[in-house]
């Protein structure tokens, strides 16, 4: 079945991703899923989880920049690759990230708004393209803007506002769920739900007494969204540190919802679990792109109309006068220029080094 579902879905994800990799989303809102919620709720975490690989994480700001996750899934060698440099190490992908997001954002506790595009070539990953962000900072650091806050919530809105969008929303279960900023942003957006799917995280470290109030929350009782919640557990701090492996960290988590006194029916009800998280996904967004490709088509046609319009006029070829012939040229190569440069700005910036 599982096979099945990734090979109806690959044609539709390939479509979008060669749109975007030509810099088409400039011009063309496309279908993706972004993460969303506030610092160390575990987003980073949740994309490392479905993703297989290391992503920077851990407590305090540490995704700065947008990085824009593709996983691939292949049979056969792994590869790992950034817009520019190509690597066969996953354990290099922190490291990179890093240095991307320093050259991007500056050394430091700073965010900045352009992406980071990172492609990952698995037979172990599905196929799913993911936005990981900068997480809402309640109150600055040292080295922090004093609007550091707003400015987090002005480049989340910037993604979550598209009609394509899905947003996935990460928030911790040993937080006041209802109160959630990212949750509040998400519906402010979205106030039908459509494309607002949330996540509760560290399942773990819930107060004891709270489980019952958590578990009406992910069966959708409390505050009900259309797509729903899913419950996940990834490592915590401890797991990380002594390197615990995902594919360990999978069962483990499986055992911990099999052995939970009030979550285990999550696993019947398609609730609980990274790998249900990773289906769930997968299928929103491949009805997603479905959706979009008809106003795709049109905007595409547009376009097409504009630029053939555009040619009629350089049909008739310069004037035959020098000076009027110049200016003729110099319009069509400044035309061209400022395209080149409008599609490659922000585009990338990993370096290897
Ligand atoms: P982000 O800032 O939202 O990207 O959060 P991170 O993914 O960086 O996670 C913040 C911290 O929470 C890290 O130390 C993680 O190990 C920890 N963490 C994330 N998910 C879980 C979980 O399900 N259980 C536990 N115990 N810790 C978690
Ligand atoms: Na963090
Ligand atoms: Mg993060």
């Amino acid at each position: 079945v599982h096979h099945h579902l990734e090979e109806s879905i690959r044609p539709y994800i390939d479509l979008i991703d060669t749109l975007r990799s030509v810099g088409i989303q400039k011009d063309l809102a496309l279908p993706t899923i972004v993460v969303i919620g506030d610092q160390s709720s575990g987003k980073s975490s949740v994309l490392e989880a479905l993703s297989g690989i290391a992503l920077p994480r851990g407590s305090g700001i540490v995704t700065r920049c947008p990085l824009e996750l593709r996983l691939r899934n292949v049979t056969g060698g792994v590869s790992w690759k950034a817009k520019i440099i190509e690597f066969g190490d996953p354990s290099l992908v922190e490291k990179h990230v890093e240095e991307a997001q320093n050259e991007l954002a500056g050394k430091g506790v700073k965010i900045c708004d352009d992406l980071i595009t990172l492609e990952v070539r698995s037979a172990d990953v599905c196929d799913l393209t993911l936005i990981d962000l900068p997480g809402i900072a309640r109150v600055p650091v040292q080295g922090q803007p004093q609007d550091i806050g707003n400015q987090i919530k002005r480049l989340i809105m910037k993604f979550i506002e598209k009609q394509e969008t899905i947003n996935m929303v990460v928030v911790p279960c040993n937080t006041d769920i209802a109160t959630t900023e990212a949750l509040r942003m998400a519906q402010e957006v979205d106030p039908e739900g459509i494309r607002t799917l949330a996540i509760l995280t560290k399942p773990d470290l819930i107060d004891r007494g709270t489980e019952k109030n958590i578990l009406a929350v992910v069966q959708n009782k409390v505050i009900p969204l259309r797509k729903g919640y899913v419950m996940v557990k990834c490592r915590g701090q401890q797991q990380i540190d002594e390197k615990i492996p995902l594919v360990e960290a999978t069962q483990i988590e499986r055992d911990f919802f099999q052995n939970h006194d009030f979550f285990r029916p999550l696993l019947d009800e398609n609730k609980a679990t990274v790998k249900c998280l990773a289906i769930k996904l997968t299928q929103d967004l491949v009805s997603h792109i479905k959706k979009s490709l008809p106003k795709l088509d049109e905007q595409i046609k547009k376009q097409l109309w504009d630029v053939r319009n555009e040619l009629k006029e350089c049909e008739a070829g310069p004037p035959q006068d020098l000076k009027g012939a110049k200016q003729f040229l110099i319009k069509i190569l400044t035309k061209f220029n400022d395209k080149i440069k409008s599609l490659s700005f922000g585009e990338l910036i990993i370096k290897d080094n």
